[in-house]
């Protein structure tokens, strides 16, 4: 019998190993390492079906040490509704609202600050286009959601084929992807001057927390929602 418990290495070996695991299913069978996924931004949304091991290495992470770190959090039981259903009306609750009500607030935020910092070497010029390009955008898909997929996704059993207009929405949360790595950009990523005022610093806190808001929502979508009603990956 061997003694592997008393190497160096056992610690490892004990780890499950999670290194070919899709993004996309790490974030779905281990809910409690989103906020350790989110903050290395290991993108786990659009990016979802690559290995962990792949992004790890895209963004000169040690895997082994990720995947220390995830195994020494606590596992969560979800407190997502199970059925699809229940998940989109959870969906339009918690995110589609919220970004309907909180976008048009940081639009004119931001025109705010940058008029009134125009002359700032800082000033986030051109972040008001762009959050207003993301209202835009958002909502025009939202709708669609809201008037044609997720009725649909009610009205049939889980397990049904729902895959082209599935796919559309996938593309177009490709699309909200890049808006985000933009929005990161232009607010330097989401860190104001020293000197930024208060509508400055709210400015930049709403545009963090919509992004963050926005991954989550891909993901419930993405990773959870989306797949019961396509074919299996890879089938
Ligand atoms: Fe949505
Ligand atoms: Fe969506």
């Amino acid at each position: 019998m061997s003694h592997v418990v008393d190497t160096p290495e056992c610690s490892c070996a004990a780890l499950p190993d999670l290194g070919e695991m899709p993004l996309g299913e790490l974030a779905r069978s281990h809910p409690q390492a989103l906020g350790l996924l989110r903050s290395l931004r290991l993108d786990y949304c659009c990016g979802g079906a690559r290995s962990l091991r792949e992004a790890a290495a895209e963004r000169g992470l040690d895997l082994q040490q990720l995947q220390r770190d995830i195994a020494a959090l606590q596992p969560q039981a979800s407190e997502l509704p199970q059925q699809p259903a229940q998940l989109v009306d959870h969906i339009l609750q918690r995110f589609h609202a919220t970004h309907r009500a909180e976008l048009p607030e940081l639009v004119r935020l931001a025109h705010k600050v940058e008029r009134v910092h125009a002359g700032h070497a800082q000033v986030p010029r051109g972040l008001e286009e762009l959050l207003q390009r993301c209202l835009e955008e958002l909502s025009q898909h939202m709708d669609k959601e809201e008037q044609i997929l997720f009725p649909m996704m009610q009205r049939v059993a889980p397990g049904t084929n729902l895959q082209p207009p599935v796919a559309r929405m996938r593309a177009e949360h490709n699309d909200h992807a890049q808006l985000l790595v933009e929005l990161r950009r232009a607010t330097d990523d989401f860190q104001p001057p020293a000197e930024a005022c208060n509508s400055w610093r709210a400015l930049y806190a709403g545009v963090a927390k919509f992004c963050d808001d926005l991954v989550q929502h891909i993901h419930l979508e993405n990773n959870l929602l989306f797949p019961a009603f396509e074919p299996a990956r890879g089938a």
